[in-house]
């Protein structure tokens, strides 16, 4: 048997295999974008329509919205006739029953529409975007390499979508542009229902890192806080409010200095840049960040401002016998999930059932990291934090509390 027809037997058998339990706009969705008839190749994935050399496969959503004419469809599909003319050779000639042609009138029906299938799906593509560190694309692009030679997901290849405005199933990373209805499965966990983490996301930290601090100061202090220009609003909104619910007072660094009145600790947030600014203007206090935002800078600092230093650290960075950068592990372990999500999701692909895949994972197992335990209300996979100092002189993090989760919201 040649290549081309084991592929087609696969294909075929694909769509008997379920035809059978959907609905008729699902065997219609079916017979458009794959199996043998594959409409999508020339008419576009949602029958928006095509070029196919000099000939143009035209769009086909003059059909949705009005119960496209069984007559005409059998007239266009069957025999290759559109309103009295023949069309061009290039259209195939089928042989559809009016079982067929019905389910086919039916996917038409709601072609391009909300209705249709969720972004990013192919017949034999899904694509997948990415906000990720530069320095792990080609670690992730290898992986995904590895897993369309052994012939993709449910014979679909994973395409890296390195572009920002297209059409993505999911997400790998997060960012704020990222469409709250667009599944993400990101190192940190960003904002939205359908948005995961490995680690509890950057709002989660900064609020257990503000809990660290109200429990050793004294009461009714004043604590300065120094947010870098791009800090989401809502996050410094959240710490103020929290704040002032415990009966402390969280102002901006630069009013504590203009005021000349002291502040008992300052929370940085913002990258290591950031952070050493903040040390440079800050005597005597503690200065508390985070460790995954402050990076390495943390180790370059005076040592008298590296011994003032409290940071928060998601534990399961700490976790032993990790061979690769902590970068990579958490952007392959968000790979893992995606391709484990893909897999329990099906053929029949769409991001509620991806989403609530991920939401099944109770002790998923990833490289270099701690298992990820997933939930509807759950959707960071190891959420433990800590607080750490830094050894300037081993270049190294001392833990110095106990792992505890953040569950309060
Ligand atoms: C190999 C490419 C190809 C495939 C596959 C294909 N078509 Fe077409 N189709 C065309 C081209 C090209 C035309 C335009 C022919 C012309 O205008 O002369 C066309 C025309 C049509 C028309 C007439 C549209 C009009 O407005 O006159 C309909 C309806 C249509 N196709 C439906 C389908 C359906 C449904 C399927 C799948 C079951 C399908 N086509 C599969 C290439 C294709």
């Amino acid at each position: 048997m040649k290549p081309g027809r084991a592929v087609l037997a696969v294909c075929l058998l694909g769509l008997s295999g379920w035809a059978g339990a959907q609905a008729p706009v699902e065997r219609g969705r079916l017979a458009y974008q794959s199996g043998a008839a594959a409409c999508a190749r020339c008419h576009g994935r949602h029958g928006e329509g095509r070029r196919e050399g000099s000939v143009a496969a035209p769009a086909l959503q003059r059909f949705a919205g009005q119960k496209a004419g069984l007559d005409e469809l059998r007239l266009a599909v069957n025999d290759g006739l559109s309103a009295g003319r023949a069309l061009h050779p290039l259209m195939p000639r089928y042989r559809f029953d009016a079982g067929a042609l019905a389910d086919l009138s039916a996917y038409l029906d709601v072609l391009g529409s909300e209705a249709d299938a969720d972004p990013g799906i192919g017949s034999d593509t899904l694509m997948i975007g990415a906000r990720l560190d530069a320095s792990v694309v080609p670690a992730v692009q290898a992986c995904f390499a590895q897993i369309n030679g052994a012939g993709g997901i449910y014979g679909r290849r994973l395409v890296l979508q390195l572009d920002p405005g297209a059409a993505v199933f999911a997400m790998l990373g997060w960012g704020r542009d990222v469409p709250p209805a667009t599944p993400s499965i990101a190192p940190d966990a960003g904002t939205g229902a359908a948005a995961f983490g490995l680690l509890p996301g950057s709002a989660a930290q900064a609020r257990f890192m503000l809990d660290q601090v109200l429990a050793a100061a004294p009461k009714g202090a004043t604590l300065a806080l120094s947010a870098a220009a791009g800090t989401e609003p809502d996050t410094v909104r959240a710490l103020q409010a929290r704040a002032v619910a415990r009966g402390f007072t969280l102002v901006p660094l630069a009013a504590v200095h203009a005021r000349g009145n002291g502040a008992v600790a300052v929370l940085s947030l913002g990258d290591g840049a950031h952070l050493a600014g903040v040390a440079h203007k800050v005597a005597a206090v503690p200065i508390y960040a985070l460790a995954m935002q402050a990076g390495r800078t943390v180790f370059v600092l005076a040592p008298h401002a590296a011994r003032r230093l409290r940071l928060v650290a998601p534990a399961a960075l700490s976790y032993p016998g990790a061979a690769r950068p902590v970068q990579e592990r958490l952007a392959l372990g968000a790979v893992a999930i995606l391709v484990e999500a893909l897999k329990r999701s099906g053929r029949r692909l769409d991001r509620e059932t991806f989403v609530h895949a991920i939401e099944q994972m109770r002790g998923f197992d990833v490289d270099g990291l701690p298992a990820m335990r997933f939930g509807p209300n759950r959707h960071v996979g190891a959420a433990g934090m800590l607080m750490v100092r830094v050894d300037p002189e081993r270049r190294s993090y001392l833990p110095y509390t106990d792992v505890s989760e953040e569950n309060d919201h």
